[in-house]
């Protein structure tokens, strides 16, 4: 699988990939990346990629001119490009989403800066919106590598152990269950003993209740979907 980041700001983002679980993936060719810099594709003398917004108020919009080129020159490279937009008026990413989109061929992700992309370029070429929270962040270079790093642990091969898939949060209903290392007792507090006696059935229901508690805490609305969704299976 590849992953094209179009962004003026390339050096921003590699750094990402330089260390840790997705360098590794990468040496091992699991996924490939590639940037593309909608500058070098500005026919402007200066080699302008922005302008003022057609109805007025602060801040500039990406030109459609360098974006669309761009797009076209990768659809001229590449067969099944699936092209990402992030913007806080997407729809949400969400796990499922990572997942579905790890069998994809080649996703593109086109990171907007200042108040946004030309709205003709995303309608012409976007296959998806997503925002990644309901926030706004300065460009969508941030989105793009969390939205990446989502969907590349999902790839075959990018995590050591794929067991560790299986257990997660947004796996089911339930967040994860909280995790504990030695030593059993630190500060004054100490990791539940039934985690230490190794009987398996016991800490899975343990886990099962940790899990409940932190969602009815953290993301009670995730239960209550979850009973809504059972109902309407019966
Ligand atoms: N660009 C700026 N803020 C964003 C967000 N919250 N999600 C996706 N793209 C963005």
């Amino acid at each position: 699988m590849t992953f094209t980041f179009v962004t003026l700001f390339p050096n921003l983002m590699q750094g990402y990939f330089q260390d840790s679980i997705l360098k590794r993936a990468l040496d091992a060719e699991r996924f490939h990346i590639a940037f593309v810099d909608p500058r070098d594709f500005s026919r402007c003398k200066h080699k302008k990629v922005d302008d003022t917004a057609f109805s007025g108020g602060a801040g500039m919009v990406m030109s459609p001119q360098p974006m669309y080129d761009a797009l076209e020159h990768l659809h001229q490279q590449y067969d099944n490009l699936h092209v990402i937009f992030p913007t806080p008026v997407g729809k949400p990413f969400t796990q499922n989403d990572a997942k579905r989109l790890a069998q994809k061929e080649h996703v593109v992700f086109i990171s907007g800066r200042y108040e946004g992309i030309d709205e003709r370029v995303i309608e012409q070429y976007g296959d998806e919106l997503f925002s990644i929270g309901d926030y706004i962040l300065t460009g969508g270079e941030l989105p793009s590598l969390v939205m990446c790093d989502a969907i590349a642990r999902n790839i075959d091969g990018v995590l050591g152990n794929s067991d560790s898939l299986d257990v997660e949060s947004f796996e089911n209903h339930l967040l994860e269950a909280p995790s504990f290392t030695k030593p059993q007792h630190f500060r004054g507090l100490s990791a539940p003993s039934e985690y230490l006696k190794g009987n398996h059935s016991k800490i899975a229901a343990l886990k099962i209740g940790l899990s409940e508690c932190k969602t009815k805490f953290f993301r009670p609305k995730r239960l209550i979907t979850e009973q809504k969704r059972k109902l309407y299976e019966k």
